[in-house]
Formats: C-alpha cells, structure tokens, sequence
C-alpha cells in the first residue's frame, strides 16, 4: 500500500529519526534521511538516501531546500532535537545554554518546516518531534528548559499551520519514553517500538487533514 510513499526524515542519523528510517523502509517507502556528520547505520539501511543539514545552519537549510527542489514527499518528519542540563530553572539556566536549546529545538525545526513544507503533497504529513514535556497544560514542573523549547516549538508550529491554505495533515507527534541519547537508559520504550506506532500514526493520518498533538500509540496530548 505504502509502495511509492516517499519520506523526508531530517536528523536520521541516530536513535528515534534513525528508527524512523528504517520503520519507513521497511514498509516499502523511499525515505531520505539528513545526518550532520557520516551516520553509517542510516548508510547502511537498503536504499535510503542521505542529505546533510545541521538545522541551525540557515544557508544549510536553502542549500537543502535547493537541492530538494525537484522532489516531492508524503512526509516531512523534523526530528532534530537536544537536551539540556534538566536540573537547570529559569534562575540558574546560562542564557548561552538557554538560547541553544531553544535554537535547536523551536527556531531550528521550524526553519526546516518553513523551507521544506513546500515539497510536501497535498496529502501529505509535515511532522514535528515534540514532547508530552512541551504541553503547557500538563506542565507537572522539572525538566524546565526542555520544556519550554517543546512548548515553543509546539507554539510556533500551531503559528505555522494557521499560516497554511493547505490540505496536508500537521502532526506534533511525542514518541513515548524511549531508550536514546535523550532517553537514558532507563525508558520504557526500545527505538522500535516506539516508530512502529509513530508510522502507523503517520499512516492513520495522512490525508485526514487538520493539527494533533499526538502520541506515538494515536493518542491526542492537550496543548
Ligand atoms: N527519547 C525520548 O524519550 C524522547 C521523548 C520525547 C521527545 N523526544 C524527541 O525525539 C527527537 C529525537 O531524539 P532521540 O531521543 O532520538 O535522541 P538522540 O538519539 O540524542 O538523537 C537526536 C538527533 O537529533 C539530531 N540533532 C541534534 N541537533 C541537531 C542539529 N542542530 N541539526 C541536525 N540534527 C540535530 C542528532 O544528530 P547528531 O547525530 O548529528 O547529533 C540526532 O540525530 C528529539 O527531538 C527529542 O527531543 C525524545
């Protein structure tokens, strides 16, 4: 069903975006991914094709954008993301480490989404990796600064999508607790399992339209 579906996966290079590749690979989609330095397991993955992008590095940005202009794609999935030190509050965070994790995790994805959005069907799926940690409404405390990047991020991506005449499906997915970088290891959730149920939510969606803030088991997380 999946057969000619092709899937733009920026930050393939490791963890949940590298899960993401092969998930999509593996149900007959084309998938390109975007690594900032060589990523050898996302080489390795049968026909996936392999950009560069540093997503806080605007002219890397319109130089992919250039690049891509020719494609279209059923999925953009921005999955770049950082954490911080998670003991830092507003009161002892350094502004330096305050503006790169918001650099990276709202500004950074959004450039992407703005550049690349335009290569994306029309009944298509342009994503976001968010967190249930940027939900202002079940805001629980701890973790602060991460927090305020993904609530940022999902601010400026309901901004976005209110910006569009468009009839894709916008989706600021949480991909569960999940063992990476990020993670840690104590999480609950392999790689695996967690994109398993991210594309079938990709997969579920497309076509349908509309904005969710959604998990990776399909369940709608409030903003
Ligand atoms: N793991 C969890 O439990 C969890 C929960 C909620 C949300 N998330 C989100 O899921 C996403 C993926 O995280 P992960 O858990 O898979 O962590 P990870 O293994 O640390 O992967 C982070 C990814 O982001 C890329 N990246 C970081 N800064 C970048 C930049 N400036 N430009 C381009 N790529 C950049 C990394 O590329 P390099 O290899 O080049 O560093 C890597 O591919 C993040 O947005 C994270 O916030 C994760």
């Amino acid at each position: 069903m999946a057969g000619n579906k092709t899937a733009l996966v920026v930050a393939a290079s490791r963890g949940i975006g590298l899960g993401l590749a092969r998930e999509f690979t593996a149900r007959g989609w084309r998938v390109t991914g975007t690594v900032r330095s060589p990523a050898p397991e996302l080489q390795a993955i049968p026909g996936v094709s392999v950009e560069t992008l540093d997503i806080n590095v605007p002219e890397q940005i319109a130089a992919l954008q250039a690049r891509l202009a020719e494609r279209s794609f059923d999925l953009l999935f921005v999955n770049a993301g950082m954490m911080n030190n998670r003991a830092d509050t507003s009161a002892t965070v350094e502004t330096e480490a305050f503006n790169t994790v918001m650099t990276t995790n709202a500004l950074g994805p959004m450039r992407v989404v703005e550049a690349l959005s335009g290569l994306v069907r029309p009944e298509g799926t342009i994503a976001v990796m968010t967190s249930v940690l940027g939900s202002v409404a079940a805001n629980t405390g701890g973790t602060e600064i991460y927090r305020a990047s993904k609530a940022a991020l999902n601010s400026l991506f309901k901004s976005f999508v209110a910006r569009q005449r468009k009839p894709q499906t916008f989706l600021a997915v949480h991909p569960g607790w999940v063992q990476t970088e990020i993670g840690g290891p104590n999480a609950v959730l392999d790689v695996a399992t967690s994109v398993r149920g991210i594309a079938d939510v990709v997969e579920k969606r497309s076509g349908k339209g509309g904005v969710a803030f959604v998990d990776n088991n399909n369940q709608e997380i409030p903003w």
